[in-house]
Parts: structure tokens; sequence; C-alpha cells
């Protein structure tokens, strides 16, 4: 089978529990918070609410982080995600993949930037290949991500990685590897998430601070979807050209995407490091090859 859930990613024997427990509607539902995920930072800071979902908590004393449990190569993660409602100016929400490997790191960013009450919520986007960051871009979210649970993915393929905001790619990194432009292929990523406090620089550069008086801030976190390869898991997965996320449609955006895709740019798109001038007297190379 070519699509590994994360929850199949266990020992065997675990595995064959499962099996017998829950036969094989275990593949169909999205796993549960634990079943793929661990806390990282601040155990008192998260709280399981009902089968599945999450409440993070940040007030003056912490904020708090979990990751899965396993690393990915390829594949796609989305999660659905209500962020902290009224005044969240100063705090970050963020929602990525990481490989965690210091010098050579790999990793796919999103950042919830709050804003004061009935100000818009940024959404930063960064791509780090082979060591090299520094490519973030900010999008204005069209609609209050607080009032709702909103669904927010990263695929990841050997095409490109795009991020969506619902049915929305707010960015598309492609494999310009060929003229090259490096691209995450060769370390497999975990999933993080953490909420914490950035008024240091989160909004509007750092000018509007945190308001502790509105703390204790909540964030939720439910419908946990991660579908890749498991690293360490069969070698012959990353390469398996059959899996979904592989596929012809996953491969580039189809019409209807790519005039979403437009729209977000020319709407609702703040600021993009490949046109800031100020940063990049010379426009970098990805910016020149990709969309
Ligand atoms: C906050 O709101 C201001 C005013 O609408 C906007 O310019 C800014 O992009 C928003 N986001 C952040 C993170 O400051």
């Amino acid at each position: 089978m070519a699509t590994k859930r994360a929850s199949l990613s266990i020992t065997s024997l675990t595995l064959l529990l499962y099996f017998l427990t829950f036969s094989f509607s275990v593949f169909a539902r999205p796993s549960t918070f634990l079943d793929d995920f661990h806390v990282t930072w601040s155990d008192s800071h998260i709280k399981q609410i009902g089968g599945n979902a999450i409440q993070l908590i940040l007030d003056q004393s912490s904020g708090c982080g979990f990751a899965s449990k396993n690393k990915y190569l390829f594949g796609r993660v989305s999660m659905k995600i209500k962020l902290i409602p009224g005044d969240s100016a100063g705090t970050v929400t963020a929602f990525y993949m990481n490989s965690d490997t210091d010098t050579v790191r790999d990793e796919l960013d999103f950042e919830f930037l709050g804003n004061r009450t009935g100000q818009p919520y940024t959404v930063q986007t960064n791509v780090y290949a082979h060591g090299k960051g520094d490519r973030e871009q900010r999008v204005n979210l069209w609609f209050d991500p607080a009032a709702d649970f909103h669904t927010y993915a990263i695929l990841w393929n050997h095409h490109h990685v795009v991020f969506y905001v619902d049915d929305v790619p707010i960015r598309v990194y492609k494999n310009n590897e060929a003229k090259g432009i490096p691209f995450p292929k060769f370390q497999p990523m975990g999933v993080y998430s953490t909420l914490w406090e950035a008024d240091d620089w989160a909004t509007r550069g750092g000018l509007e601070k945190i308001d502790w008086s509105k703390a204790p801030f909540y964030a939720y976190y439910k419908d946990f979807d991660i579908e890749g390869c498991p690293v360490p898991g069969p070698a012959s997965c990353t390469s398996n050209a059959r899996n979904w996320w592989e596929g012809p449609s996953y491969q580039q955006l189809d019409s209807i995407q790519a005039r979403k895709y437009r729209w977000v740019r020319i709407n609702h798109m703040i600021y993009d490091y490949c046109t800031d001038k100020s940063r990049y007297p010379v426009t970098p190379p990805e910016c020149m090859a990709g969309i």
C-alpha cells in the first residue's frame, strides 16, 4: 500500500493490536493527536479536548509546542486550526515541517502573526532548502481565522512544495534543481507546532506589543492528517511514483488552483522577498525561474 498514514508507522506489535481492535476503519479516519504527536514544550499549556482536538495556551508564564513522533519524506500534512480571537497582536502560532538538522536545515513554515482586534491576521511562509532560508512571503488572510476552523496544508512532492489555506494555494516553491536551485529532497522532516510570544517582531514589525491583560490566549487544532513516507520506513516508499501525492494532478497547479493563486498574490500578498530590492539587490534565482 503506497499511502502510509502516520498512525501506521508504529511498531508492528502495536500495529497488530490496532488491526485487531479497530479493523480496517483505522485507515479511513483522521488520526488523533496522541497517535501522531507528542508535547515538546510545556505540557501544562496543551490540553486535549474531546477525542480529536487540542487547545494551545499562551500566558505570561509560557507558550507551548508539539511535534510529530515521526519524520516524513514527501507527502501532505494538514491541520484545522482556529486562531486566537480578538486582540492577538504579538502572538505567533506556527505550523511547520523541519528536518531538525542545524547546518543543512530544510524547513517549510506557516507562521500566523496575530493582530489588534479587527485587523487582519498575517500568514508568513518561509522555505529553507539545504540550510538556506530568508525566503519570507506574507499574505493577509481574507477571512477571520479565529471565527472558525480552517484547513492549512503543506503538499511536498518531487515537483514542488505548495502551501494551502483551505483550497487556495498561497505559495508554490518549485523544484528547479535543474537550474541549480536547492530543493528539499534528501532529508525527512517532522511536523511541528508552537504558540509563543514574538512581540519584538511579529505585529507591524514589533511596534504592537502583546496585551497580557487579555491572556491567556487560546488556539485550537483538530483533524490532524499526515500522509507521507515515514522515515525510518520502507525505502521504496519515497521513490514510489504511485504515491497519490506524486500523481499527475499534484505535479502542478490545475487551472482553477492557478487562478486562486493569482487572486491571492494580487489581492492579499503584502510582502514578497522576491521583490524586496533593499534585501536582495539581485533577484534570487528561484524568483525568476518560478511563477
Ligand atoms: C495588522 O494590521 C495592519 C493594519 O491593517 C496591517 O498593515 C498588518 O499587515 C497586519 N498584520 C501584522 C502582522 O501586523
